[in-house]
């Protein structure tokens, strides 16, 4: 993965690298150790809180020297023209509402020759129960309906990894890449220790506890009514309760769910 992501970042030795939209700078970190000491990677993110978590962090992980960070818009970013031979930006575009005025400014601070590069989660969000189709096809829906409700009330493309090479042509950029890193989860494979499963179940379901109320505007705005979110709520909690508490009944679950994240490169016309 380091692999593909050092070639579709053009990682070169002594480069000036800006990750918008940065948050506590995870991305921005993991960019600076992909590259070599001499670069320079700077963070910027609108929110105070995120950029001053990022510097501790970064302090704590001995990355100050090449990792810096600044408080700034993604539509107005504080950096001159033509800067950075790098500019990339992590699961950043799905939260916007004008992700192209986001991505022009992305390539107004990358010079001629140099790269912008997405990170961002596509549509697909695979559920599918063998034994239990109509609770999979309730699954599809809701998270069909999610997405339409966030058009629909926010405007935001929620799911945006397969438009980017669209709105990178029309913010002028030019030799398009594209890959996807997909997600699998499958509780039954024998590759991953039952701690490990159990823990990322525990951490999905909290998760989805924390989230599903907040949620259900959004798919009800989608068009799916209030009985039919209450459906779904309560049958993933409860499948998820019971696999949690029965370790045989994990370990043989043919319950497979997947996504897709897409990273898309493309280059400011020299
Ligand atoms: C889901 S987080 C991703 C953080 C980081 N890129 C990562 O992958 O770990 C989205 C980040 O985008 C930032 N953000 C949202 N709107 C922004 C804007 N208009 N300008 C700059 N940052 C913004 C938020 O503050 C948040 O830190």
């Amino acid at each position: 993965m380091d692999q593909l992501y050092k070639s579709f970042l053009g990682i070169t030795p002594g480069q000036k690298v800006i990750d918008v939209g940065c948050g506590t700078g995870d991305f921005t970190r993991y960019v600076a150790r992909l590259s070599d000491g001499r670069s320079k990677i700077l963070g910027v993110d609108s929110n105070p809180k995120s950029i001053k978590a990022g510097i501790a962090d970064t302090e704590r992980v001995g990355l100050s020297q090449v990792v810096s960070f600044k408080l700034g818009d993604a539509y107005k970013i504080p950096i001159d023209d033509d800067y950075a031979d790098l500019t990339c930006c992590r699961s950043l575009l799905m939260h916007l509402d004008d992700p192209l005025k986001a991505v022009r400014e992305m390539a107004r601070i990358t010079k001629p020759g140099g790269h912008v590069v997405a990170v961002e989660q596509g549509k697909m969000g695979i559920y599918y129960d063998p034994n239990d189709k109509r609770f999979s096809r309730l699954s599809d829906q809701v998270w069909e309906a999610q997405l339409r409700g966030i058009r629909k009330l926010e405007g935001k493309e929620f799911r945006i990894g397969e438009k980017l090479p669209g709105i990178f042509q029309e913010a002028g950029l030019v030799d398009m890449k594209a890959e996807i890193l997909n997600n699998v989860y499958l509780a039954s494979d024998p590759r991953r220790s039952l701690n490990d499963v159990k823990e990322e179940l525990r951490f999905y379901l909290t998760y989805f506890k924390e989230r599903m109320e907040k949620d259900r505007k959004y798919v009800v705005a989608g068009g799916l009514s209030n009985a039919k979110v209450s459906m779904y709520n309560s049958g993933y909690v409860s499948k998820i309760e019971g696999l949690l508490a029965d370790d045989q009944k994990l370990r043989q679950d043919p319950t497979i769910s997947a996504d897709a994240l897409y990273i898309v490169s493309g280059m400011k016309k020299a």
